[in-house]
């Protein structure tokens, strides 16, 4: 039995070996994939074959994703306690949907004492999650996957040890390994996405990721390895949209909304006197700065009321002044690394005018995933997972730590 070998290296590495000599490079898998780094609590079932890049198909068996935007919303942002204890309560009916929606229902047993132990102590944070898969293994048994994938970082620290215990705690039940997902590569996994498939395109390739927390560009040489090669010195794109988007009333996470507000704008023809900056566009780096933009909204907007027309304008101008950059810098870095693709991902990449403007700008292939895979799911972990899996890259689990601060690139 694994469970009382679960702290040894040796039967980690025996998990791994057996795990490994189950795949070759381009093996059929079943990954769950597990995310909780941030407000979305999402369980994805995937098998998959193929190469990153090259020929890949998915099928996804089954796939629950929990919101929990209306929670936070009231307070204009993401609270991580409050994060955590959504992510405990909701992860066991997850996986149970999931479960049922591929036909994974059956009957299970009860636990050993032993492993009631160690399950207990991998979840000792997390005493109702603990509960809820002591009452769901009564119902349920082991089934058919390869590996747990799950999102190691970067996020809200106390979010993702929720996600991270349970795959432990997972992984020492069914007996598989663990793959240690970082978030931002999840994202960019999804920009080729064209229905069961992740579109044809070559390396090197580099990966722009706009996110509410993040907002960075990474030259891929190979997938999946990272070199960061600019990225923000103050707030995220996706932060900033949402500040922006606060300013004019629009209720968090207002990203979305406010793009909604600026395609009106520019479909009418309205538009604002006030011009904003384009922060750092002739700067000869890859960084970005959004905080000033951010700045020099509130300086129009504070002390006015403004009517639904002067609404649209702000929107416009903001949306219009984020698009310049993005597209400069990524037109003047494509052409400096020689790129052979743009791979776009991170909520903001749902944005169709700022995709729009990219592909206007660029002469290679600007790929991004379908807006309703831009924001945060499990998908793009069990995706991302699987290609690691394909090298082998298992992450132990008595020793794997959640880390709100990981970067692309840093090995797992
Ligand atoms: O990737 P994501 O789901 O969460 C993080 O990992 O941060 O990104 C969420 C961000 C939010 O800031 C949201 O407002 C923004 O993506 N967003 C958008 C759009 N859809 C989502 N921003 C601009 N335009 C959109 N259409
Ligand atoms: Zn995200």
């Amino acid at each position: 039995m694994l469970g009382a070998c679960f702290e040894s290296d040796d039967i980690f590495l025996i998990l791994a070996q057996t795990a490994c000599s189950r795949y070759s490079a381009t093996q059929y898998m079943k990954i769950l994939g597990i995310e909780t780094s941030c407000d979305e609590t999402a369980i994805c079932f995937v098998e998959a074959e193929g190469i990153f890049g090259s020929d890949f198909r998915f099928q996804i068996l089954g796939n629950a994703l929990y919101s929990q935007i209306a929670i936070h919303a009231p307070w204009g942002g993401v609270f991580p306690n409050l994060a955590k204890r959504e992510h405990a309560k909701n992860l066991v009916p997850l996986l149970e949907r999931v479960l049922s929606t591929a036909r994974l229902q059956t009957r299970g047993e009860s636990l050993t004492v032993p492993t009631k132990a160690e399950l207990e102590a991998i979840l000792s944070r997390e005493p109702e999650l603990f509960e809820m898969l002591e009452t769901f293994l009564k119902t349920h048994v082991k089934p058919w996957i390869d590996a747990i994938a799950v999102t190691a970082g970067p996020g809200l620290e106390p979010a993702l040890w929720v996600g991270v215990n349970f795959a432990r705690a997972l992984s020492l039940l069914w007996n598989v390994p663990i793959i240690a997902v970082n978030h931002l590569e999840g994202h960019i996994a999804m920009a080729g996405m064209n229905g069961d498939r992740i579109v044809k395109f070559e390396f090197p390739a580099l990966a722009l990721i706009i996110s509410g927390g993040h907002t960075e560009i990474d030259l891929v040489r190979e997938w999946p390895r990272f070199e960061t090669i600019g990225g923000t010195r103050d707030d995220a794109v996706g932060e900033a949209f949402d500040k922006v988007a606060r300013m004019l009333g629009i209720p968090y996470p207002g990203g979305a909304e406010l793009s909604k507000l600026s395609a009106k704008a520019r479909q009418y023809g309205i538009v604002t006197k006030e011009k904003l900056p384009r922060p750092m566009l002739r700067e000869d780096n890859f960084d970005f700065s959004f905080s000033g933009l951010k700045s020099a909204v509130r300086r129009i907007v504070d002390d006015r009321t403004l009517n639904d027309d002067e609404k649209m304008a702000i929107a416009l101008e903001f949306e219009n002044a984020v698009a310049d950059v993005l597209a400069t810098k990524m037109t003047r870095a494509a052409e400096e690394y020689s790129a052979k693709a743009l791979l776009v991902g991170g909520g903001v990449s749902a944005n169709a005018f700022i995709k729009q403007r990219l592909a206007e700008s660029l002469d290679i292939p600007v790929l991004a995933p379908p807006a309703e895979l831009a924001t945060d799911n499990a998908l793009m972990i069990a995706l991302a997972g699987y290609f690691h899996a394909l090298k082998y890259e298992f992450a132990n689990p008595a020793t794997l730590r959640a880390n709100g601060n990981l970067r692309l690139g840093t090995p797992l």
